[in-house]
């Protein structure tokens, strides 16, 4: 694959960009971070004119693929006629109520801007309203990059600490110490050390977080009955439930996990897929706990929420998601789970060990795994070196998807990109 043009505006942004990118998680790529330059539907094209299938989607909030029509008219139109006035505008409602129609756990909505600040109103808020301090959250999942979400997505398991009662340790340097003082880390999937963490800090709890699958860790499903006993948990003590539906959001259902699931949390972060590729995050939830925003005595805030074109593109996302009994969404499962079924039979016929979990239009593929998957830990007895082997082969074939082993799929991946798309996992295969 030719990266010339690539490596040359790399190597160009590399002197005025720390690192070339303006994410971190960008860095990772292999022969180097590449340039793009145009996208369209399930496809994207690099600077070098190479042709890929895209499974990135930009990590998830291209569910309608690239330059979505209804999503980019709606914008359009708004845009000729204002874009924000630090007050409020008819859109923003209409946004809201569409939200409110979809999620179950939703009676009132607020906009943001990033998936990282609708967790951190979410936490805030539960503490606000619980007078607690303390979180439940879970080692090996991610909730932004915020200083007080950015604990134990990828801990080192020499310095982890016991699966028990692992150790709170920070992603990054730069994050303050103390924040952990206020954190109460467990495994996924096990419901006993949950009710532990209730009966060490009673009375202390404000909140239990966490994705309801573990889209950002291996695609690990919550084993039967955890989601529901971390309800009956929480209602049990008098912590919030919140379910950090940024990926699973309007995607795995179009009432996201908790429709999925059945199960319903007393509030909820959205982020991604809700605006087709425009930058919009939520907090949704029951109006005990929002109406707190609304008496001002916990305070959300932010000069880019509810922008109109934002709000625009909110409304004609969820309209094309949702309509004709959300048509679109449905389609976007039969093609990931062709996908996921297809990418485990070439692997089984190839004599391969692979893994294929999670939700057909958000899976986990990865090689190798030595334990049962059912948290973080478990989780790292895969075999990187094969994935990537593996990563960098479908890539060569005009398939692009995320170095970790998270796929993404669109409402606008056709069967013809399947088919593709398979052709080339039967390739990549002889690498792992
Ligand atoms: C589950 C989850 N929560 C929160 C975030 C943070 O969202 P953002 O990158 O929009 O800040 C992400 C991002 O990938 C996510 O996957």
């Amino acid at each position: 694959m030719k990266v010339d043009r690539s490596r040359a505006l790399y190597e160009r942004a590399c002197k005025t960009c720390p690192g070339g990118i303006h994410s971190n998680v960008r860095k990772n790529w292999q022969p180097l971070p590449l340039f793009y330059e145009r996208g369209q539907g399930s496809h994207v094209w690099d600077v070098d004119g190479n042709e890929h299938i895209d499974y990135v989607l930009a990590r998830g909030p291209l569910l309608l693929g690239h330059s979505p029509k209804p999503v980019l008219d709606a914008v359009r139109k708004q845009l000729d006629v204002g874009l924000m006035y630090a007050g409020q505008s008819p859109i923003e409602v209409d946004a809201a109520e569409k939200v409110v129609e979809l999620v179950p756990c939703a009676e009132m909505v607020r906009f943001s801007n990033s998936g990282s600040e609708a967790v951190h109103g979410a936490l805030r808020l539960a503490r606000g309203v619980t007078g607690r301090m303390k979180v439940v959250r879970f080692e090996g999942q991610y909730h932004g990059w915020f200083d007080s979400a950015f604990w134990n997505y990828a801990p080192p398991l020499d310095k982890a600490g016991p699966r028990d009662d692992p150790t709170p340790i920070p992603v990054s340097r730069g994050q303050v110490a103390t924040d952990s003082e206020n954190l109460v880390i467990r495994p996924w999937n096990d419901l006993s050390l949950v009710e532990q963490a209730f009966q060490r800090y009673p009375g202390q709890i404000a909140a239990v977080k966490t994705e309801p699958i573990m889209c950002n860790m291996g695609g690990i499903l919550p084993k039967p009955g955890f989601l529901e006993g971390l309800r009956e948990l929480c209602t049990k003590h008098g912590a919030l439930l919140i379910f950090d539906e940024v990926i699973t959001g309007f995607r795995v259902s179009i009432g996201g996990a908790q429709q999925h699931f059945g199960v319903t949390p007393d509030l909820a972060t959205f982020a991604k897929a809700m605006a087709g590729g425009f930058p919009v995050s939520a907090i949704a939830g029951k109006a005990e706990y929002m109406n707190a925003f609304g008496e001002l005595t916990i305070t959300h805030a932010g000069t880019y929420n509810s922008n109109a074109p934002c709000m625009a593109a909110t409304v004609a996302a969820l309209t094309a998601l949702s309509e004709n009994d959300a048509a679109l969404l449905r389609h976007a499962h039969a093609m990931g789970k062709q996908l996921m079924d297809g990418i485990a039979k070439l692997a089984k016929d190839a004599g391969k060990q692979a893994h294929v979990r999670g939700v057909p239009p958000a899976f986990h593929v990865s090689f190798n795994e030595t334990e049962e998957v059912v948290d973080y830990r478990t989780f790292q007895s895969r075999d990187k070196d094969a994935y990537a082997r593996f990563w960098a082969a479908l890539q060569e074939n005009g398939v692009r998807t995320i170095p970790d082993g998270l796929w993404f799929v669109s409402t606008a991946h056709t069967q013809q990109d399947v088919d593709k798309t398979l052709e080339a996992v039967a390739k990549a295969l002889k690498e792992v």
